[in-house]
């Protein structure tokens, strides 16, 4: 079976098949890959104890796939274009001969800083094209690759290079977004006083601030290639890697404790990006697919990277902001580059949309044949702006959806093949069987009916445990329903049996399209030394999607109130990053809690929304007059 589906027939075919006979579907997909050695068995799975395992004993490299096989047919086609911040700066083309240059090069430049397989390796970069190759050649090095997205804190760092206990860095010393020049080396080595595990950084040159280097820790990435140079750039061969060995850890927030690593497998996560990434872009030879997210989520992962990548394709990759200089930067991109597939986030059309029509004058979008939506729920009048302004009417709409757990695109239309509705992601890809249950864990059946969502069948990116942690993989996933796979997210299935994603039923709070967990934000309020408690929940944010809503207990504070507002938002940065800043903070003098101490975030969410009537049952109340004090003070 060739990997791609051609039309809507063959898509409903196909998807039988897949529910009928899951294992022989998906070894037919798996045969579109390069394996060095096949399967003795497709799939192993226990649900209760949280335990898959995809294409046992095959053995592969994903940078085979992603780089090596190419080169004959597609060597001299641009892999990755490189568009930087500053538009005045010359743009990158590295060709699939270039990038398995580079990787190689990076490749041996990791070994001979003592990487090994197996190791874990942090790498905390701008979006430049080194980054990919790092990424790169730690997957074909066999190292355990764990990017943290540039906007987070030191802390955030620190606990996540002590949770994967990784021995090696990578960064720069700054990296450009928009105006702004951020430290990256500087806040590394503020998050490693804190982490013992790291031997070795390496520091690649792009903002030319400056750093410190310590020596006998620290090294340059310039420094280091030239090494490699020197021993005559020898071949980083491709790491024979079992499909189960772990490929990454990416760190996420869910709704108790700390960020998750989130770990992905070799053999699965490549099966099921590649497939993906053909099926729902339905990605034609010589397109160029840009996908804005940043690599340090996961969307940037498995799209921006390894799923265009395993598909021979031209990715666009861009370091800067779509509003710097102006609003038109992501139209002029598209015109510069004749790009012809565009994969975004519904917070990025909001945002741009809010500039009006002057943006996009003189840009030249007629490149574009699809366009893509990740990363919450995509309301009806951005999908008609994205439509109109952008796809003129003549560009299908793929609103994706999929988590960092799932590795790949679960539910979403096929691009110009499943008919679309907006706002919703409308059917599963083949292979996946999704289904909504009702409060007591039962299966809802039929059509016109809503509940929370979950997976009743493995699919070969399912996330294989928390690093480090598997019991916390089995009671956040797999123990909520039985035999199951739970989302977090609430859904509808309408009449047609098309899903609408509604949201996080958890204590998650989706800003711009980044999970951020509210206990963690609590966490980081109440580490402010006024500050005796907190809560946190999300509110309807017309361009984040949502915004963050903390109700803050304070102490005897002798401080002015805004001045306080604002040091908790500075505390807020270091112990998270930027990202988890509260939109709003409101001074309570309690919080509505139930007579076991339990706090009640429903009313919390009500008031934060601007309900201040209908607020429910509030006789359960410890002390019910806080709840009129907090309407009163509602922001
Ligand atoms: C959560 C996953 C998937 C990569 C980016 C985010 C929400 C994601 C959609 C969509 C409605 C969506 C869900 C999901 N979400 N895509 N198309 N429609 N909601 O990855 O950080 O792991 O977050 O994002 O709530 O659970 P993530």
């Amino acid at each position: 079976m060739s990997l791609r589906i051609r039309n809507f027939e063959e898509y409903t075919q196909v998807y039988k098949k897949s529910v009928d006979q899951p294992e022989e579907f998906w070894a037919e997909i798996a045969e579109n890959f390069k394996w060095q050695k096949k399967w003795d068995k497709v799939l192993d799975w226990d649900f209760r104890k949280a335990d898959t395992k995809w294409f046992s004993n095959a053995k592969l490299n994903i940078t085979e796939n992603c780089i090596d096989r190419h080169l004959e047919k597609l060597g001299d086609q641009p892999a990755i274009i490189w568009e930087p911040n500053d538009p005045e700066e010359h743009y990158r083309r590295i060709t699939y001969k270039e990038l398995h240059a580079k990787v190689s090069q990076v490749g041996t430049m990791l070994k001979n800083n003592g990487v090994k397989k197996g190791d874990r390796v942090c790498i905390y970069m701008p979006m430049v094209p080194e980054l990919a190759f790092a990424v790169l050649a730690c997957a074909r090095i066999g190292a355990i690759h764990s990017v943290v997205f540039g906007g987070f804190s030191a802390q955030s760092i620190a606990d996540r290079i002590q949770d994967a206990q990784c021995e090696v860095v990578i960064t720069a010393d700054g990296g450009f977004r928009g105006t702004k020049d951020v430290p990256l080396k500087n806040v590394i080595d503020d998050a490693l006083v804190q982490c013992p595990s790291v031997g070795r950084v390496i520091v690649l040159t792009r903002s030319r601030t400056p750093v410190s280097m310590i020596k006998g820790r620290d090294c340059w990435w310039e420094d280091e290639i030239k090494k490699v140079e020197t021993m005559g750039n020898p071949e980083c061969v491709a790491e024979p890697m079992d499909a189960e060995d772990e490929l990454f850890i990416l760190y996420t927030s869910g709704s108790t404790g700390k960020p998750k690593g989130v770990v992905h497998t070799c053999g699965g996560y490549m099966v099921c990006t590649g497939y993906t990434f053909a099926n729902v872009f339905q990605y034609e030879p010589g397109e160029v697919f840009f996908c804005t997210a940043d690599i340090g989520w996961i969307t940037g992962h498995s799209y921006l990277m390894y799923g265009a990548l395993l598909q021979g394709a031209t990715t666009l990759m861009f370091e800067g902001v779509p509003t710097w200089p102006d609003a038109g930067r992501f139209w002029e991109i598209v015109d510069k580059y004749k790009v012809n597939i565009l994969y975004t986030a519904p917070t990025a059309i909001r945002s741009l949309m809010g500039f009006g029509d002057e943006p996009l004058k003189g840009k030249d979008l007629s490149s574009l044949t699809k366009l893509g939506s990740v990363g919450e729920p995509i309301n009806e009048e951005a999908w008609n702006w994205f439509n109109e302004k952008i796809g003129k009417g003549k560009c299908p709409i793929v609103d994706t959806w999929w988590q960092t757990e799932t590795g790949g695109i679960m539910i979403s239309p096929l691009a110009g093949i499943t008919p679309t509705k907006p706002g919703h992601a409308t059917l599963p890809l083949p292979g996946i069987q999704p289904c909504l249950v009702d409060e007591n864990g039962l299966e809802i059946e039929g059509n016109g009916v809503s509940g929370n969502l979950c997976i009743k069948f493995p699919w070969p990116g399912i996330i294989r445990t928390t690093y480090g942690d598997h019991e916390r993989c089995r009671t956040t996933y797999f123990s909520t329903y039985d035999n199951k796979y739970f989302t977090g997210d609430g859904c509808s299935r309408d009449e047609d049996g098309y899903y609408r994603i509604t949201g996080r039923v958890d204590d998650v709070i989706n800003v711009s399209g980044h999970r951020i967990g509210t206990a963690e934000v609590e966490n980081a309020i109440n580490m402010h030394a006024d500050v005796i408690e907190s809560a946190v929940v999300g509110y309807p944010h017309d361009i984040k999607g949502q915004g963050i809503y903390a109700y803050v207990i304070l102490g005897s504070s002798l401080h002015d109130h805004d001045l306080t507002r604002r040091d908790i938002l500075q505390t807020v940065t270091r112990i998270i990053g930027a990202i988890a800043k509260p939109d709003k903070i409101q001074f309570v003098s309690g919080l509505p809690k139930t007579r076991s101490g339990k706090i009640m975030r429903r009313i919390l969410r009500k008031v934060a929304e601007g309900e201040t009537e209908n607020l429910g049952d509030t006789t359960t109340l410890l002390d019910p007059a806080v709840v009129d004090e907090i309407k009163a003070g509602a922001l």
